[in-house]
């Protein structure tokens, strides 16, 4: 239980909170490349901040306050320009540094003019690595942008799946410190889901835990757990899977891992991104282009019925589990028990890295030694996928993969 001040400072991600802060010593996506194909300009909301995300006419990202400084129209209806981006109101043209290159009219009337010189607006950096945008909103000097396995990994097809979620980050984050809701939310609860649709496609012999365990490595922190009728060779038990400080579940396995990436929108929206590798041994050559697919966010209808059609996958199960809990869950009000030691530990975990970051110190998961940033390598158990009805239901259908068009593409062509 928190009192109603520290679950404020816990969530809180604007700039100056200390989470907010803490928050902004990390690169986080803020788009998949293939969202700009079609539209190059787009509004994105990051960490608080209103911001729109272009690519210019030499194929560059750029990101920018969403205003422009001469009377405040929106850079979303931009104009992309080979070097920025130009209001449309008025036509200045700002470059990606977010330096006023050109003010047309007051040029015309004044050739002299300098008033350019003297205006520019919030930009930020951005790189491309794996089909995602990265955007880095904190202080200077600008950190390496991690180099994590799945990003780089050759060998494999990736897609990447994203919602926005209307609930505070924090409760996505702490559901994947909390293995004992699959038992129930997942199995239980899916059953019951099935029941609902009228389908007969239950997972049998729903599997339970013994017990669970969690401890801090370099990255973030590892969980395990040790199901019934399990042994402690298992590698669940032995091994285990990480979350990566601050944002990221590793799951899945070897040959289709998944990144799990929790980004504050806002205080009360989360985008999550499931980034999956799909290894096959006949892909030589990276894809050209990532696809780019929408996860449906589950609710409720008209009626207060729960939309059961999609709550039949773990994604659809958590994403349900996460919003009702409220739009910032009262943790004033939580009653934590056993199997919450690892939710425990990871609010530690951000108190302690906050505070090493409030010390002056980079937080973990800040990289600056390009030595060390060839290819951050992480190890992932085997054997989950293997437990029977644990994981996938009866249907393959995992998680938001569901929706995936190359997992799709892949069961068509029966690999
Ligand atoms: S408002 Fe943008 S140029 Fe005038
Ligand atoms: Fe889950």
């Amino acid at each position: 239980m928190l009192s109603r001040e520290e679950n404020e400072s816990l969530t809180k991600v604007g700039r100056g909170t200390p989470m907010g802060d803490l928050l902004r010593r990390y690169w986080h996506p803020v788009a998949a490349s293939a969202e700009l194909i079609n539209r190059p300009v787009k509004a994105v909301k990051l960490l608080g901040e209103s911001l729109v995300l272009y690519r210019d006419r030499q194929g560059r990202p750029g990101l920018v306050g969403s205003q422009c400084a001469h009377r405040r129209m929106s850079l979303a209806l931009g104009i992309p320009e080979n070097e920025g981006l130009r209001c449309a109101y008025h036509g200045w043209l700002y470059g990606r540094d977010g330096k006023c290159l050109e003010q047309p009219y007051e040029q015309a009337e004044d050739p002299t003019s300098t008033f350019k010189d003297r205006v520019s607006i919030l930009s930020y950096p951005v790189q491309e690595l794996g089909g995602l945008i990265f955007a880095y909103l904190g202080s200077h000097p600008v950190p390496l942008l991690p180099r994590w396995e799945l990003f780089v990994r050759d060998g494999v097809l990736r897609d990447i799946g994203s919602a926005v979620i209307p609930c505070n980050w924090i409760q996505i984050m702490e559901n994947s410190l909390d293995p004992v809701h699959v038992e129930w939310l997942h199995q239980h609860f899916y059953n019951y889901v099935q029941e609902r649709l009228g389908r007969n496609e239950v997972k049998g012999n729903p599997v339970k835990h013994q017990k669970i365990n969690f401890r801090v490595f370099e990255h973030g922190i590892i969980k395990n757990r040790l199901l019934e009728g399990e042994t402690e060779d298992n590698e669940d038990w032995k091994v285990g899977h990480p979350v990566l400080f601050p944002n990221i579940l590793l799951s899945g396995s070897t040959n289709r891992p998944t990144f799990q990436i929790r980004i504050p929108v806002d205080d009360t929206h989360t985008r999550h991104i499931w980034y999956t590798c799909y290894a096959r041994d006949d892909i030589k050559e990276p894809q050209e282009v990532i696809p780019y697919y929408e996860v449906p966010v589950p609710g409720f209808d008209k009626e207060g019925e729960p939309q059961w059609s999609l709550l039949d996958n773990n994604s659809g199960e958590d994403i349900a589990a996460w919003i009702t809990q409220g739009e910032i869950a009262d943790r004033s009000e939580e009653k934590l028990g056993l199997s919450d030691k690892g939710i425990i530990l990871y609010r530690q975990l951000l108190k302690q890295e906050c505070e090493r970051m409030q010390r002056g110190e980079d937080p973990m998961n800040v990289f600056r030694d390009p030595a060390k940033n060839v290819v951050l390598k992480l190890r992932l158990e085997d054997s989950k996928l293997n437990s029977g009805s644990f994981r996938a239901g009866p249907r393959r259908q995992g998680g938001a993969t569901k929706y995936s068009p190359v997992l799709n593409e892949q069961e068509r062509a029966g690999k």
